[in-house]
């Protein structure tokens, strides 16, 4: 699964090294070239050693034959960064046997960093075991979040980037949902939440927190699923005080406003 993870993000780094071209799947939705070329060989690769598996891959969908084994593959996630120029993305790769997930990886050719876990066997980054951090209050804490292009104005998330940011050490909007997992499970993040991902972002980077003795939940504290709406990711620990954060945001409690930006410019 490595492997075929890391001749994807070759190819990806190949096109990244000579600025591809942007097309449009959505207002601001972005595609390139990459997405669908690194698609195409990690479905070869997959179909050439266990030709009877399902995939769903992001570009191509699903042919769904009722296999007991189904991949979920992102074939670049960051496509928007990618597209800049800016070096944030991964391939991200996950298989589920009879619905249960059993092994992920998350490469990133940029930094050379493979993120590797199976279900019961732990998390990795380059072969090293990786672990949760072990900061235990929110206002300590390093978060991230992200927005989803094509969804960017129908969701509220940007009033929970401002309250979470005047709550922890800071936010950060990376632009990439799998490495933004990835990073909660090696330690680097200490929680991550986001709205509307689909199956392709979340599937293996769920499996590395787990893994690495972190939490995944609802903004609720419901238990994840892949068509789950809403992804919270934490070290565990800060996961509580999270949800009831989220619980006072949904219900407008205890909001700080939003600085007016026509009184801003009044002032000045
Ligand atoms: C996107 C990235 C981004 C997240 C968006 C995703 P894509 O995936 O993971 O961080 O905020 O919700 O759609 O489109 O680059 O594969
Ligand atoms: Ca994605
Ligand atoms: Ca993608």
């Amino acid at each position: 699964m490595s492997e075929i993870a890391r001749e994807a993000g070759a190819l990806l780094m190949r096109h990244f090294r000579e600025r591809v071209l942007i097309e449009y799947k959505g207002d601001a939705d972005l595609v390139t070239i990459a997405d669908r070329q690194s698609e195409a060989l990690i479905r070869e690769r997959i179909q050439a050693h266990w030709p009877s598996h399902d995939i769903m891959g992001e570009e191509q969908g699903l042919a769904d034959t009722g296999s007991e084994y189904r991949w979920y593959v992102d074939p670049l996630d960051g496509t928007t960064n990618f597209a800049h120029g800016f070096p944030v993305f991964c391939v991200s790769m996950a298989l589920d046997h009879k619905g249960e997930r059993v092994a992920g990886v998350v490469y990133d050719p940029t930094r050379d960093e493979m993120f590797a876990s199976q279900k019961g066997s732990g998390a990795t980054l380059n072969g090293k075991p990786v672990h949760v951090s072990r900061t235990a209050r929110l206002a300590e804490s390093l978060v991230a979040t992200g927005f989803p292009s094509h969804k960017r104005h129908k969701n509220p998330n940007i009033f929970f980037y401002h309250q979470l940011t005047l709550r922890s050490h800071g936010v950060r909007r990376a632009g990439s949902a799998a490495l933004d997992l990835c990073y909660v499970a090696c330690g680097r993040f200490d929680g991550f939440w986001e709205f509307n991902l689909n199956p392709w972002d979340t599937a293996a980077g769920v499996l590395m927190v787990q893994e690495a003795g972190g939490r995944i939940s609802d903004f609720k504290g419901g238990n994840f699923q892949l068509s789950s709406r809403e992804t919270l990711a934490s070290n565990g620990l800060i996961q509580e005080e999270m949800i009831s954060e989220f619980g006072k945001i949904f219900a407008g409690r205890g909001l700080e406003a939003l600085p007016d930006p026509r009184e801003y410019s009044a002032k000045l």
